[in-house]
């Protein structure tokens, strides 16, 4: 299990007593983004393995919504044995149609340096929200490449990338707005 220092609603509550003035907003569900009183390594992941660490930092990640096909209408009850296979369910846009890789493969081809690489200089296209994970913390990410590898590989690799405005041989979802029929 992993566990994180607590940030209790109590030492929450205590802060709050101490400091009148900051009270208001700390308490308050407008709290300012960065209460001054914490440190922040009170907020950094503790697990007992790198296995456990990647295996939070996947799932709160958001990775298997689109890297586990059928992830979404399971609840999120899929055994690990089926996580990150990559998607057949095209996402197509302005962009052209991307699939989401299979995770499982793909950690087999490229070493954990070239991973962590990866996220801190690949420009590459949505829905993967590469912009949001360039700055996730070098040791998060080692730590997420060793649960994947420790997954082992499965399943196939996910369809090849299709140029915007042409048609693909899968299904696929669109990401073109639709407007209302009135
Ligand atoms: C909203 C959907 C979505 C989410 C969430 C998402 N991905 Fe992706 N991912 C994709 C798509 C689509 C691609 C292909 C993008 C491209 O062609 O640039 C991709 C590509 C990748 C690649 C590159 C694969 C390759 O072969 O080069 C890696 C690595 C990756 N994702 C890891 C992750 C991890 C780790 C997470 C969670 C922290 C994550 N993804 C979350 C959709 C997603």
């Amino acid at each position: 299990m992993f566990t994180r220092k607590p940030l209790t609603r109590r030492s929450n509550l205590l802060s709050c007593l101490a400091l009148f003035s900051a009270a208001l907003a700390a308490c308050s569900p407008v709290a300012s983004a960065r209460p001054a009183e914490l440190a922040s390594t009170e907020v950094r992941i503790q697990a007992p393995s790198a296995y456990e660490a990647g295996r939070y930092f996947i799932l709160v990640g958001g990775c298997n919504d689109c890297h586990t096909p059928g992830w979404a209408q399971s609840g999120g009850q899929m055994a690990e044995s089926e996580w990150l296979t990559g998607g057949k369910i095209g996402y197509r846009g302005p962009w052209g149609t991307t699939y989401a890789a299979n995770l499982r493969l793909l950690v087999q081809k490229v070493n954990e340096d070239k991973w962590v690489e990866m996220f801190r200089t690949r420009d590459g296209r949505p829905p993967m929200p590469w912009m949001n994970y360039r700055t996730i913390n070098q040791s998060d990410l080692r730590a997420v490449y060793r649960f994947i590898r420790e997954l082992g590989p499965k399943g196939e690799e996910a369809p090849k990338f299709v140029v915007p405005n042409q048609e693909p041989s899968t299904p696929y979802l669109s990401f073109e707005p639709l407007m209302p029929n009135k």
